[in-house]
């Protein structure tokens, strides 16, 4: 254990399943104190199983990021204890459906899609700002190759227009933020394989053909491909680094 993160508290939204998981694991090999945020309390519950049978150090708060005020409660209970200096904006939600479907489905979907990626970044982010400027902390953000793009994932209006705004929220906070000595920074993964897109990939085998054709490293992502990023953009072999985001997609942005 190198402990590049010892002494740190990170809470991660998501970190219940797939990359949140991942980072999870990761933070808590390197010494962090891991609280893990998420409206699945199973998941949650798995993530801290797997941290502390290894011994690491885990605890879980159910909580929705949609809701501001279920929010601002998780990060004042945290806050009685202990300050959060890692924070990892990771819950999200995807669905492909195309625009010019049934209007109220669609509606729904910017509706849902944009509530959980982008104001409940805001949420979150707002809640555990004190705690962050107090520690000089660091904001770990997940973003996607659709921050850029969506040229190989059509009918996904909503989800790219949210993670354009996971990009742009990072870029003005690590503006704002810098002369607190908050670090503000994002991820932007390929494909990686996790339930967000196990249906498709069960589904539909000519889009991950299409990004495999387009990724250079040629295989589909593990949340551990994610975890290396996330542990560098928290700690502090990132100190000079703020409004960045760390492309880890194998390749795919490059070509
Ligand atoms: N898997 C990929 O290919 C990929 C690529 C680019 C970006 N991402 C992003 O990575 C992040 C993690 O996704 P994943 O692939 O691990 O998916 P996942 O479905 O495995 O995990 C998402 C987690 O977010 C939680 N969550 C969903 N809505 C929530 C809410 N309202 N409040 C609290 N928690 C909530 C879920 O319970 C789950 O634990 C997302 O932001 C996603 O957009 C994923």
């Amino acid at each position: 254990m190198a402990e590049l993160l010892k002494g740190h508290i990170a809470a991660v939204t998501g970190g219940g399943s797939g990359i949140g998981q991942g980072i999870c694991q990761a933070y808590a090999r390197e010494g962090a104190e891991v609280v893990i945020l998420d409206a699945n309390p199973d998941g949650a519950r798995e993530t801290v199983d797997l941290v502390t049978s290894a011994g690491g150090k885990a605890s879980a708060l159910k909580l929705d990021v949609t809701d501001r005020q279920a929010c601002r409660a998780a990060a004042a209970e945290i806050a009685r204890t202990r300050k959060v200096s890692i924070l990892v904006n990771n819950a999200g939600i995807n669905r492909r459906n195309p625009m010019v479907g049934d209007p109220a489905a669609v509606a729904k979907d910017w509706d849902d899609i944009l509530s959980v990626n982008l104001d409940g970044m805001f949420n979150v982010t707002h809640a555990f700002l004190d705690q962050l400027r107090a520690t000089r902390g660091r904001i770990v953000n997940i973003g996607s190759i659709q921050s850029f793009v969506h040229v190989s994932w059509p009918n996904s209006a909503a989800y790219t227009t949210s993670k354009h705004g996971v990009l742009g929220f990072t870029r003005a906070l690590a503006a704002e933020l810098g002369k607190d000595g908050v670090r503000v920074n994002a991820i932007g993964p390929g494909l990686i394989e996790t339930r967000i897109n196990a249906e498709a990939r069960a589904t539909n085998p000519d889009m991950v053909a299409a990004v495999m054709r387009h990724t250079p490293l040629n295989r589909p992502g593990k949340p551990e491909d994610i975890a290396g990023p996330a542990v560098f953009l928290a700690s502090d072999m990132s100190a000079y680094v703020t409004g960045c985001i760390v492309m880890a997609d194998g390749g795919f942005r490059t070509v």
